[in-house]
């Protein structure tokens, strides 16, 4: 098939590149200069394991193309994804002008019968909207349209459908997710719609359910609430942990072996970031709210995470004393929201390395992939090369990701190079009896204090 993508971001340069190397041709869309300029040389402009390989591979074999012209796609296309970014409003509600903006370029654009698949993540009601939006752009173009592309369904004729049909892939996992996917959605009304999707996804071994297009994006949001629920949950017992003296991991372990439970999203620490749950956990608690409906655990939820995020600093000061931070070298280790990506959309450093700044501390951060981007926004930090280089001098060891090389650090070295031994361990990465054989004062979350015997 010819299929176009409109936007190259996580989702539409994993989907565009996967479905180039199922041997479909497919042609994304990007208008960011240095983006799109990237992308035509064969590089990916962002951090994604094997995604590099995967683009100069199906660009080379003339699968995959580039282009910042949405009609040069759209007119060759029998199914476009939309797959632009929707971030969040001051107000926390979804930000749809992207969406909008191509919504009418492809009114503008369509000449055919088309399948438009919004993988964005967007408001209940928004694909249906689009779908009229399109419907009346149209309006007046008909006689340019072949009469044999008009499909009549259910007596309305049309030579477009629109379909909702979330993306539910992890950063750092996102080839994985989209070839192994626990599910696919789609949210059609369209019997020709959902046939051809059927055949475009007949490549993925994963259980395709067909809803109203409502549902499918209430689907997504609600999967996302769902897991950050699980997450500021496991947060609120880490940190009643802490009073009780027992340990989240083990409770997370027995809590998991229900299989209603499951042990996956229950891993205590500095709380969620990323370019999504922060971002849809708001905007769904907005729509909650424009309806009138309180959603109270969402709030909560968000709240929470807000919350376990400054946690951090009440640790160094109980560890460092309240008064001393002013001065403190502090080093953090991971800057990105998670390991194996370079994206710091509002990683939880953020909002403690700003925190550390204002108190008057030297911050030094550290991140395999994400320092560049980091020092970009957080110009106060000083970025480190190497975790040695941030940890030299340092009075305290901040992590906040739990990268492979951060766990392997051998703590008796690591306390030799610092000047303070202290280590707050945002993700319970390190073994605490180890870090107190090497001499640390150390504090995880929800995990006992161990101290060192009188
Ligand atoms: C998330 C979802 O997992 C995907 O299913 C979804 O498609 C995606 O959002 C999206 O909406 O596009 P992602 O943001 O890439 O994916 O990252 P996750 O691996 O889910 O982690 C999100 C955050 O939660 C990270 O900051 C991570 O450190 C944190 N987390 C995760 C915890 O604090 N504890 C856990 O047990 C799990």
């Amino acid at each position: 098939m010819n299929i176009c993508v409109i936007g190259a971001g996580y989702v539409g340069l994993t989907t565009g590149a996967v479905l180039a190397d199922f041997g479909h041709h497919v042609i994304c869309v990007e208008v960011e200069p240095n983006k799109l300029a990237i992308l035509r040389q064969g590089r990916t402009p962002i951090h994604e394991p094997g995604l590099d390989d995967l683009v100069r591979q199906t660009t080379r074999s003339g699968h995959l193309a580039f282009t910042d012209e949405l009609a040069e796609g759209v007119a060759v296309s029998e199914v476009v994804f939309i797959a632009v970014g929707t971030p969040s409003r001051a107000d926390g509600s979804a930000d749809l002008s992207a969406v909008w903006q191509v919504t009418d370029q492809i009114a503008q654009t369509l000449s055919h019968y088309t399948v438009i698949v919004v993988k964005s993540t967007v408001p209940v009601g928004i694909t249906d909207a689009i779908s009229d939006r399109i419907a009346t752009g149209l309006r007046g173009r008909e006689q340019e349209i072949p009469r044999e592309d008009v499909v009549t369904d259910g007596g309305v004729e049309s030579i477009f459908d629109v379909v909702s049909c979330p993306e539910f892939l992890r950063e750092g996992k996102a080839l994985m997710d989209l070839v192994h996917p626990h599910r696919i959605v789609v949210g059609s009304t369209s019997d020709r719609a959902e046939k051809l999707l059927r055949k475009l996804f007949a490549p993925i071994d994963a259980p395709l359910l067909v809803t109203d297009p409502r549902s499918a994006e209430m689907i997504k949001y609600a999967s996302n609430a769902f897991l950050a629920a699980k997450i500021s949950f496991i947060n609120e017992i880490a940190n009643l942990c802490e009073h009780v003296e027992a340990d989240v991991s083990a409770v997370a372990q027995g809590m998991g072996l229900d299989d209603r439970i499951g042990p996956k999203f229950l891993q205590a620490g500095v709380g969620f970031g990323g370019s999504c749950f922060p971002k849809d956990t708001r905007a769904l608690l907005r729509t909650a709210e424009q309806l009138g409906y309180d959603f109270a655990i969402l709030r909560a939820v968000i709240e929470v995470n807000e919350r376990q995020r400054l946690r951090v600093i009440e640790k160094l000061e109980e560890l460092l004393g309240s008064q001393s931070l002013r001065g403190r070298r502090i080093a953090l280790l991971g800057l990105a929201f998670k390991p194996e990506t370079d994206d710091i959309r509002e990683a939880p450093s953020l909002a403690v390395a700003r925190c550390l700044l204002r108190r008057g501390a030297e911050v030094v951060g550290y991140d395999p992939q994400a320092a560049t981007r980091f020092a970009e926004v957080v110009p106060g930090v000083k970025i480190a090369t190497e975790i040695r280089e941030a940890l030299e001098g340092a009075d305290a060891l901040v992590l906040l990701t739990e990268c492979k090389e951060f766990a392997e650090l051998d703590l008796a070295e690591v306390r030799g190079w610092m000047r303070t031994p202290v280590i707050v361990d945002g993700r319970n990465v390190f073994d605490p009896l180890h870090a107190l054989d090497a001499g640390f004062h150390y504090r995880g979350f929800g995990r006992p204090v161990v101290m060192e015997e009188a």
